[in-house]
């Protein structure tokens, strides 16, 4: 039977430690941090990001603002308004969320948001920095994914990890994250040949393939600690992760819960990334 990673408990913890510091800096010099966030078109699950992502500045103290644009946005159109928040000194992060329609030149768009404001961490100048080591602003959910191993006290050094998924948003900065923390790291893909034997040799497997429960116990070592990306709908309409949690649950060490688990770690180091931002401004 595993520890549950509690995600929420988590989550709560570092934006109270934000919030103070944002008290803090209110009092000092009469600033806050400021995170402009950009919704193109009506993609259901990300207005529900999004929503989130504002009430949590808000309770934070930041300030918060959220641009929504419709679906016919142009390219050209979102790099005006991209260019705006990096030529505003009240803003610290700038986050255009994705998947944008089609129409729009996605990387264009990610390149043009000046590193320093680029709190999602996807500019290839803050890939390249988390790359060779350096300290820079990362990717909010695998950072997020990482701050469950300092905060259950996981001694990760020298163990194998599994990384199951190659994106850019997670898999990529995901195995990046875990070798800096001197971890021996194996991405697995879509191509990789029995996914399912690559993982029985890990001692963690970070699930981030979006198929609902593909991660079943025979993926699992006894013992491994598995954290689990995935955000996927059943056929009954319920909320599900990558690892079929149950059975996983009773293999494990340590598990995170689908939802409460990486989700809410998502959005506090959005939070992070932009007080980062933010003090390094000053
Ligand atoms: N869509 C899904 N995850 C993310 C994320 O972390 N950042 C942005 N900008 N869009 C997303």
């Amino acid at each position: 039977m595993a520890t549950l990673l509690d995600g929420k408990a988590l989550a709560q913890k570092v934006r109270a430690q934000l919030k103070t510091k944002v008290d803090k800096h209110k009092v000092t010099t009469g600033r806050v941090p400021g995170l402009a966030v950009v919704l193109v078109g009506e993609d259901p699950a990300s207005q529900v990001y999004v929503r989130m992502k504002n009430k949590a500045c808000e309770e934070a103290g930041y300030k918060s603002i959220v641009n929504r644009m419709p679906d016919s946005t142009t390219t050209e159109q979102l790099l005006a308004v991209v260019n705006e928040y990096n030529n505003d000194d009240s803003i610290n992060g700038i986050l255009v969320q994705l998947p944008l329609p089609d129409q729009i030149n996605e990387s264009e768009v990610l390149y043009a948001i000046k590193p320093e404001k680029d709190v999602d961490g996807f500019h290839p100048f803050n890939v390249g920095l988390m790359n060779i080591g350096a300290d820079t602003l990362f990717p909010c959910t695998p950072y997020g994914c990482m701050k469950f191993f300092e905060e259950y006290g996981i001694d990760i050094t020298g163990k194998s990890a599994v990384v199951i998924g190659r994106s850019n948003i997670v898999g990529k900065p995901m195995a990046s994250l875990l070798i800096k923390a001197n971890t021996t790291v194996t991405v697995c893909h879509s191509k990789t040949k029995d996914i399912a034997s690559v993982c029985r040799q890990a001692d963690i497997i970070v699930a981030a393939i979006g198929r609902a429960e593909y991660v079943t116990a025979d993926f699992v070592k006894e013992g491994a600690v598995v954290i689990d990306v995935g955000m996927n709908r059943k056929e009954d309409g319920k909320l599900c992760g990558d690892v079929a949690f149950d059975e996983v649950y009773a293999k494990a060490s340590y598990i995170t819960p689908v939802p409460g688990g990486v989700g809410p770690m998502t959005i506090a180091m959005l939070l992070a990334n932009t007080m980062k931002a933010f003090e390094a401004a000053l």
